[in-house]
């Protein structure tokens, strides 16, 4: 085989093992899928185990490697046992830590920040602690980071801001192993969003959009997979706003 067959046009080595979380629906689900296209072997991570086994399925029906683990990224206990199960399949390159909790789950401050926010250090850290080859990390935070567009509980533009920060916290600290980078996606048209996209709120926030429309789960899968990607080697603590220019 030669250089060219063993990397994809990203740069990425075939058969790296890359780990989504959140990967039953949505973004995770659309990275996924990509970064199999892209040669990767992927474990994809969820809660809903039914959906998780579906996509990975799915992903295998065209010659992809994926493997499925159920795991509730907000307990601690569980991701630690999820990394564990990982031994068995190698160490994760790469890491897509990207579930979370949707913005309309009536959470307290305390329990969201600790649902969305301390489950990315959860799963992040531990992967620093299971894997000695960790090269890059993408969180997926959310323009309500660092924009305040009201209408939304208070835990939800906090830990997402929370959320950039760990990114620019694990950027800093390791000397590059691993890069980590933040994603901020605009509104998604993914299943979670559906009802407010065609809500008078949704259509609202689409009008001020210069593309006139909501983003596509492929879209934000795009983004992750460049800023994992070996092509963006230099690329480190950088926030990646995928919104269409809704807050230009
Ligand atoms: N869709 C948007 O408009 C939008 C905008 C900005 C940011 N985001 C962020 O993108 C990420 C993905 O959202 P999406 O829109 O793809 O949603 P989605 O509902 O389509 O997918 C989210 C997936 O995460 C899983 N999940 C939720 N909590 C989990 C947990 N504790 N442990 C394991 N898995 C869990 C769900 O089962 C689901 O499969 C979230 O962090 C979300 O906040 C989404």
């Amino acid at each position: 085989m030669t250089d060219a067959a063993m990397t994809s046009r990203l740069g990425f080595r075939s058969g790296d093992i890359a780990v989504v979380t959140g990967a039953a629906s949505g973004i995770g689900r659309a990275s996924a899928e990509l970064l199999a296209a892209e040669g990767l072997a992927v474990v994809c991570w969820d809660i809903d185990g039914d959906r998780l086994d579906a996509v990975a399925a799915g992903i295998r029906t065209w010659g992809g490697v994926a493997h499925a683990i159920t795991c509730d990224v907000s307990n601690a206990d569980a991701v630690s046992s999820a990394w564990d199960r990982m031994r068995g399949l190698g160490d994760a390159r790469y890491l897509v830590n990207n579930a979370g909790p949707p913005s309309s789950s009536g959470l307290s401050v305390a329990e969201g920040l600790v649902a969305a926010a301390a489950s990315m250090s959860n799963v992040g850290d531990a992967w620093l602690a299971h894997s000695d080859a960790c090269e890059a990390m993408t969180v997926t935070s959310s323009i309500a980071g660092t924009w305040a567009a009201g209408g939304t509980a208070d835990w939800y533009p906090m830990s997402k801001a929370a959320i950039a920060a760990y990114g620019r916290q694990v950027a800093a600290q390791h000397g590059g192993r691993p890069r980590a980078n933040i994603v901020q996606p605009g509104l998604v048209a993914t299943p979670r969003m559906t009802d407010f996209v065609s809500s008078d709120a949704g259509r609202a926030l689409v009008a001020h959009n210069p593309l006139g429309r909501a983003g596509r789960a492929d879209e934000i899968a795009a983004a992750i997979a460049f800023l994992l990607s070996p092509m963006a080697s230099y690329i480190n603590g950088a926030t990646l706003v995928v919104d269409g220019g809704s807050v230009i």
